[in-house]
């Protein structure tokens, strides 16, 4: 009782961890998806604070970016569908290992002000990150214990449709954002935005005291420096970084840093350009020299249309002078061009360059390099056309189209295959190693299998199995049921009971394929019986007639080879149990199995049989087969990883009978049973199938 109200809460604990993980990395992966440069640019603030920036080559930063973004993501969809537990769970430890060290480390040393890790949907402070940090640590380490326990909502077989469309989806939304601008805009510069209402601090609000402190580098050294004791008469100092240090907290209006100065004059014509009440276009690049010029030819048309409509035009960088004319010279460029803060630039528009179109300090529309309008589209004045009127974009309703375009067709994924795994539940169709998460939190199948062992004769035998089918009909049992029957009793036996409710298996079968082989029944035999198990390596086998690892290996070969599934049994003698060496012991048995493929061991079955248990009335206690089922996973996740050891079976067997079914069955590596002498009747059978 004790032991499943434990189970029970670290059922909820763990899941509870699960989708707080699934939940933020989704979260986080998809903002960073969205705003592909913005994560590039922190990547590049990072690189810059720890001085490495010269180590990588350009494109880095953008590709980590993607990368990044892409496996936060698909972390989130795979912990939340319960699926590749085993890689997402570790890539969630891993990154959550690397980031909350990492983290204290900017909280205590501030290189940068904000991590970024979600982007600029959620600005949280350094110290708020990190203890985000440790409660998903926590929740890493909960799931990386506990992965057995999280339930799977989608079978093993659909995964690889879920991860193609969740990489495929994330891959594709971070190009579309990255050519196309970010679907969401959380900047301050959106559209619809007033910059002049956006930049004014309101009546009676304080503003802060912000100082911007410039990061100069002369010889490797660095140094900080104010406006006040900045070196301008030294031109040997190199400009690395700027940033704005909050000397007296007060209000910050959501633009601050908005300054146009025209590069020829000097002059500050910030006010001129948001006051007009005509249309302007500003053209942003923020360093011309890095600016794409393939379709420069419409940039130089917009500003055709623009001399001729009498609107504004200008084109705001922070590249130097001899940069603007190089572009100049490339591009037959003959537009006014404005100086403004770099940083500033890579936040109005994410795109080098960009075109915003302005009225009367209002931003009506952004494009990107690779939507600048043409000649079709500005056909007219802008004050006739729809462009030039502002449609501020509805983010529920892109929010809507992204939920559609991702969601839905995941939800048709997982109602087939609900429809999918019930069918196999029926059993309609084999290879069914996993189970209705609805019905039971495991992803393997709970099994309840008779062993007839030398009883019965043939009409007895087809008795027993017409009174166990009876007995079923109409019911659905909570776990497979299985009857082992001596081998003349196979054909007799399979065509009375109803093969999608109760398996029919052997008790045996030979080592040798066919041939003279006297008294022998091969497993291609059993196979045609109509029979679809066999018990292998039972104990009195071993002891009465000498089944060694080694012939039992064959055996196993020739079942899976004719399309049975073994059920492998391994357990120890009550003196190797006195001396303690049972798990050495069920180790050594498992030989036979541990050189099968993982493919081949993922179709058997394993039961856990204490010789000393068999027949006697004596069981291993709950805590006895607990231990020792979870030590024999632990050698299936070291030999075949944990995903396969997850999916395996694991029976008890030994005097499990009606009254300590349910008590055996209740431990989480406990899967069922192999039952001896209580399968020779038909209630006290029933009564073990109905302990699940
Ligand atoms: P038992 O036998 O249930 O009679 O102990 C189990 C077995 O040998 O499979």
């Amino acid at each position: 009782m004790e032991n499943k109200t434990t189970h029970t809460i670290l059922l909820i604990w763990t899941h509870l961890c699960r989708f707080v993980l699934a939940g933020l990395f989704l979260f986080s992966g998809f903002v960073k998806a969205v705003d592909p440069p913005g994560f590039t640019y922190k990547i590049q603030d990072y690189l810059a604070a720890f001085g490495v920036a010269g180590w990588f080559p350009f494109f880095f930063p953008l590709f980590v970016a993607i990368f990044v973004s892409a496996i936060e993501f698909c972390i989130g969809v795979f912990l939340f569908f319960g699926i590749r537990k085993h890689l997402s769970v570790t890539l969630a430890l891993l990154l959550m290992l690397f980031m909350t060290p990492f983290t204290l480390y900017l909280a205590i040393a501030n290189p940068v002000s904000d991590c970024g890790c979600f982007g600029d949907a959620w600005i949280l402070t350094n110290w708020q990150t990190f203890w985000k940090n440790v409660c998903l640590l926590i929740a890493a380490v909960t799931l990386f214990r506990w992965r057995k326990l999280m339930v799977r909502f989608i079978s093993r077989k659909s995964e690889w449709l879920v991860s193609m469309y969740t990489l495929i989806f994330i891959f594709f939304l971070s190009f579309y954002c990255l050519r196309y601008l970010p679907i969401l805009d959380f900047r301050p510069y959106r559209i619809g935005t007033d910059i002049r209402q956006a930049m004014a601090i309101p009546e009676g609000a304080r503003p802060a005291v912000v100082e911007t402190v410039f990061i100069l580098e002369k010889e490797g050294k660095r140094q900080e420096f104010t406006l006040e004791n900045y070196p301008y008469a030294d031109s040997s100092w190199q400009f690395v970084d700027r940033k704005d240090v909050v000397l007296e907290k007060g209000y910050e209006p959501p633009i601050h840093d908005f300054s146009l100065t025209e590069t020829q004059t000097g002059e500050d014509i910030t006010d001129l350009v948001l006051t007009d009440p005509g249309y302007s276009f500003l053209l942003v690049v923020h360093r011309v020299e890095r600016a794409d010029d393939s379709r420069i030819d419409l940039i130089n048309e917009i500003y055709d249309y623009s001399l001729e409509h009498g609107y504004g035009f200008y084109a705001l960088t922070s590249s130097p002078d001899e940069e603007i004319e190089s572009w100049r010279d490339r591009t037959g460029a003959e537009y006014l061009f404005c100086r403004v803060d770099d940083i500033t630039l890579k936040t109005i528009i994410r795109a080098n360059p960009g075109l915003l179109l302005i009225r009367d300090g209002v931003i009506l529309r952004k494009w990107s390099n690779a939507r600048i309008p043409d000649e079709y589209v500005l056909h007219d004045k802008l004050e006739n056309l729809e462009l030039g009127q502002l449609e501020v974009p509805r983010d529920a309703s892109t929010i809507g189209k992204v939920f559609f375009w991702f969601v839905i067709p995941l939800l048709l994924v997982l109602v087939a295959d609900f429809f999918f795994i019930k069918r196999r539940d029926s059993g309609k169709e084999e290879d069914t190693y996993h189970i209705n998460p609805l019905i039971t939190n495991k992803m393997r199948k709970n099994i309840v299998a008779g062993n007839w062992k030398m009883n019965k004769t043939l009409q007895e035998g087809i008795e027993l199995a017409t009174s166990l089918n009876e007995a079923l009909a109409g019911e659905t049992p909570k776990c497979d049921v299985v009857i082992c029957t001596p081998f003349i009793h196979l054909a007799s036996v399979t065509p009375v009971v109803d093969a999608e409710k109760i398996g029919v298996g052997a008790e045996n079968c030979a080592d040798k394929e066919a041939g003279a082989y006297t008294g022998e029944v091969s497993a291609a035999m059993v196979a045609s019986t109509g029979a679809r198990y066999v018990i292998l390596g039972h104990s009195e086998r071993r002891a009465y007639y000498g089944e060694t690892v080694e012939i039992l290996r064959e055996k196993v070969k020739l079942a899976l080879a004719n399309g049975l599934t073994p059920i492998f049994c391994i357990g120890e003698v009550l003196e190797e149990r006195e001396a303690g060496k049972q798990n050495e012991v069920v180790f050594g048995q498992l030989a036979s199995v541990y050189s099968l493929s993982p493919e081949d061991f993922s179709k058997i079955v394993l039961a856990y049989e204490p010789v000393w248990a068999i027949g006697t009335g004596k069981t291993a206690t709950s805590a006895q087969a607990q231990e020792i089922h979870a030590y024999i996973r632990s050698t299936i996740a070291e030999k075949y990883g944990q995903e396969i050891a997850d999916t395996t079976s694991i029976l008890y067997g030994g005097s499990c009978n009606a009254s300590n079914a349910a008590e055996l069955f209740a431990n989480p590596d406990v899967d069922g049973g192999l039952i001896g002498g209580a399968s020779l009747k038909v209630a006290d059978f029933k009564a073990i199938i109905d302990a699940f």
